[in-house]
């Protein structure tokens, strides 16, 4: 109801969305999003408004929306993957899971979210992005007497001993995404060293990348490892956390959105596509509490999303660790060695 107000508020008083119905684009679209709820929600409600499209969606973490669109390869079901990290969009791009397709808008975009279809040759694009980090709970990290977090390393602490939550990488791209950054801060063999020292103080591997956020706002956990926007949005809603940024620097993700290779509704999908690329659908994140940086670069950039160039990134090799080689290989060690 509240997500219903705040849409047509929107599109009353901002004109973010146009009541425009073009004549072709009856029927239905298969959205599978990999974004936080919230906000999948939102686009659906606000594409439906604009468009005399039926949007059937659901919600599944990046590995896992991977998986089924590699599943279901030859009778695919969906039409568009909207949203999650961009290593597995670029991993489908490669096994041809997905089509190509140039927006009429990729002049309007950043050069990470270019940067992203160029690797993709145009299978995929960037639609938003954001640096990752850890979160604590302030009030629990106080009452156990624990040491604050600076960098990655401080978290093989044997204090910190069941007191850390992070998504198992094979389905969120969040925590995919942290097992790169990992490897290329610290070397593969180093950085799997440091998972196993950490993994005393892992309280649980969980499916969807923003979950650990969610526990520790809710002091379910003290620690975890998310993207900072995730962080923002607890602490937006009344949470007591700390955002740190590693002191060793960190990964980043370009979220990102492809269409599925034989596509029912590839017109459809079309126009999600470009809906979803535009200054106007990009602005409207906050109000599902989305702090992300948007790749349209006239779109509105949320006051409290944490700013890029403010982090200390990494010169993350998206290529290199979207490749399936390199993706698969990666995951496979985890699952042996970690897990
Ligand atoms: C959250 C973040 C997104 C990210 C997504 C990945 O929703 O807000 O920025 O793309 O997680 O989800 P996953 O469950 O695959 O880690």
């Amino acid at each position: 109801m509240k997500l219903k107000t705040l849409i047509l508020g929107t599109a009353l008083t901002a004109g973010a969305v146009t009541m425009a119905q073009p004549a072709d684009a009856a029927g239905r679209l298969n959205v599978i999003c990999s974004a936080d709820n919230e906000w999948c929600e939102l686009m659906k409600n606000a594409f439906e408004l604009e468009h005399d499209v039926s949007v059937s969606m659901v919600r599944k973490s990046s590995g896992e929306t991977y998986a089924q669109v590699r599943a279901e390869g030859a009778n695919p079901k969906l039409d568009i993957w909207w949203g999650g990290t961009g290593d597995p969009h670029l991993q489908a791009a490669a096994e041809g899971l997905t089509e190509e397709y140039k927006s009429e808008k990729l002049d309007e975009l950043q050069d990470w979210a270019v940067n992203q279809a160029e690797n993709a040759d145009y299978r995929t694009v960037g639609v938003y992005a954001g640096a990752l980090g850890i979160g604590y709970n302030n009030e629990l990290m106080k009452s156990k007497g624990l040491p604050a977090p600076k960098c990655w390393k401080d978290l093989t602490d044997s204090a910190y001993q069941g007191e850390i939550q992070m998504a198992n990488p094979n389905s969120s791209g969040t925590s995919y995404t942290a097992l790169a950054t990992l490897v290329q801060i610290f070397g593969e063999d180093d950085a799997f060293q440091l998972m196993k020292d950490m993994h005393p103080n892992i309280n649980q591997y969980t499916k969807s990348g923003s979950a650990p956020i969610k526990a520790a706002a809710i002091g379910e956990t003290t620690i975890a490892i998310t993207f900072m926007h995730d962080m923002v949005t607890q602490k937006k809603q009344g949470a007591d956390i700390t955002i740190v940024s590693p002191c060793e620097g960190t990964g980043y993700e370009v979220g990102s959105m492809s269409i599925i290779k034989g596509a029912r509704n590839l017109e459809n999908a079309k126009l999600w596509y470009e809906f979803a690329l535009s200054d106007r659908t990009q602005s409207i994140a906050e109000e599902a509490g989305s702090y992300q940086v948007p790749s349209n670069k006239s779109a509105r950039v949320p006051e409290d999303a944490p700013r890029l160039e403010e982090v200390k990134l990494i010169d993350y090799d998206f290529a290199k660790y979207g490749s399936a080689e390199v993706r698969r290989a990666l995951l496979s060690r985890w699952d042996n060695e970690i897990r």
